[in-house]
């Protein structure tokens, strides 16, 4: 089989400031302090992302009285979308989104640029925290931060989930991979100016999508903890959570005196930015495991880490001439197939490859990541995994073993009480790690009002900072204070 490969759209040369204008933006909006030129940048980014959005179809009705409506047939017609995939796995039928685990991984990695700032696009918003109507979407943002309760916090479970299986190298993705985070920054800098947007886009990102419910489903047979995932279902459910809240907050905010025909076209509009860019489904659709193993292969080359030795010659080349030019790397790994080096579609451990990679002695043990294994041990394996006993939302045995332990601290962590004020007994040095949290509890207990200790703490609530230790203790003081 001879493999072909073109080179990715990004790696073609263009100039670099229009060469990834989403990355660009969502690295220079998490930079602290952020830049006027910055700002202006991200209202100008947010103007083309409406108006590319105002092409895509909405579904929200035209008049809002209709809205409770909607979301009950919303909700009623993902339940009956998920028993119909849950009928077609119980008869036998494949996983719908992830064909391995490698595929999951995939997943996770794609779509975490938007993932690590959830609920970005509400933290405009807090700097209103003593006008009612935003009382609803302040209280949903400060969930998103599990109220600073690390074992909640969306971000920080999101981080650990990405850092256990090896994903956290996400920082190069394609632009599109971008789109979805830099639009929630952009709105979190810019809350005064697109107020309806963020209503709008708000309304869309809460509504319990059916993905969520199957990615839950098929990661936990993978042996990968759903625990993110299925925390939304529960925060995102219709009845009391935040899709609930995300209509109150539309009603809310109804213009009493001004145009309300123009107000929910905003919204409108802003419910739509949720259709732009890369969206779970076109990441999960676009992954080819034969290009990302090219990949794996031309970073190593690239960064001169593979193999030293020269004994091993494959049609007069050595391993490394092989890597050393990205365009024979196909051919190279059509070679290891014709020689047998490579079986695909069989048990991994039948290759010469896989074992010289994974094998204690073997030449190459330790050059790949456990995510890069997992891409290559799951695209030599190809149909014979779909040959091996499907678990059909059963935890993967590993996965059942850890998630009793996790269960277990997750209680005990949830069972703990805030935690209070860090009183330093007097005399003893406070440790390095509680620096930063001693110091901000000195800075409030100096200043004289509720309202100057809400606004000091504003800025560490911020997307960038509410998961450190000080954003953690800031979100936890401030929910106190906001309740
Ligand atoms: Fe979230």
């Amino acid at each position: 089989m001879q493999l072909t490969r073109s080179l990715p759209v990004d790696a073609l040369p263009v100039a670099p400031e229009t060469a990834a204008p989403s990355r660009n933006l969502y690295f220079a909006l998490l930079d602290t302090p952020i830049s006027e030129t910055v700002r202006a940048s991200a209202a100008d980014y947010l103007n083309s992302q409406l108006e590319a959005a105002s092409a895509c179809p909405c579904d929200l009705p035209q008049d809002p009285a209709g809205l409770g409506e909607w979301l009950d047939g919303h909700t009623a017609k993902i339940g009956g979308q998920y028993q119909t995939y849950l009928d077609g796995r119980r008869a036998g039928a494949p996983r719908r989104y992830f064909s391995s685990k490698a595929h999951a991984l995939h997943f996770l990695q794609g779509v975490a640029p938007t993932k690590l700032v959830d609920g970005a696009w509400l933290y405009g918003l807090l700097q209103r925290w003593d006008d009612a109507r935003f009382t609803a979407l302040i209280q949903t943002y400060l969930e998103e931060l599990g109220e600073g309760q690390p074992e909640k916090n969306h971000v920080v479970l999101y981080r650990k989930l990405l850092a256990s299986q090896g994903c956290d190298d996400w920082q190069n993705l394609n632009d599109e991979n971008f789109v979805q985070g830099a639009i929630q920054l952009a709105l979190a800098e810019h809350a005064e100016q697109f107020l309806p947007e963020v209503i709008g886009f708000n309304l869309g990102y809460e509504q319990l999508p059916l993905h969520l419910l199957i990615s839950s489903y098929e990661l936990t047979e993978l042996g990968i903890d759903p625990y993110y995932f299925t925390l939304h279902v529960t925060v995102d459910n219709a009845d009391n959570g935040h899709a609930k809240k995300a209509v109150q907050a539309l009603m809310a905010a109804w213009p009493q005196v001004g145009d309300s025909e123009e107000f929910y076209r905003r919204v409108i509009n802003g419910y739509r930015l949720n259709d732009l860019g890369a969206s779970t489904l076109s990441v999960i659709a676009g992954f080819d495991p034969e290009q990302e193993v090219l990949r794996v292969l031309e970073k190593k080359a690239a960064v001169g880490q593979f193999v030293h030795s020269d004994y091993c010659r494959f049609d007069g080349r050595t391993v490394n001439q092989w890597l050393a030019k990205p365009e024979l790397i196909p051919q190279f790994l059509d070679n290891l197939q014709r020689r047998n080096w490579i079986k695909r579609h069989e048990d991994p451990q039948n290759s010469r490859f896989w074992q010289l990679i994974t094998g204690e002695q073997g030449p190459m043990f330790g050059v790949f990541s456990a995510h890069e294994q997992q891409l290559i041990h799951d695209w030599i394996a190809g149909d014979w995994l779909a040959e091996q006993v499907p678990t059909h939302g059963k935890p993967h045995p590993v996965l059942a073993q850890r998630q009793a332990q996790f269960s277990g601290r997750r209680r005990t962590l949830a069972e703990q009480p805030t935690r209070p004020a860090l009183a330093q007994p007097q005399g003893q040095p406070v440790s390095d790690f509680d620096q930063e949290t001693q110091l901000l509890e000195q800075q409030l207990a100096q200043l004289p009002t509720r309202e100057a200790r809400i606004r000091h703490l504003l800025p560490l609530l911020a997307p960038t900072r509410h998961h450190s230790a000080a954003g953690l203790l800031a979100t936890r003081i401030f929910t106190g204070l906001f309740n």
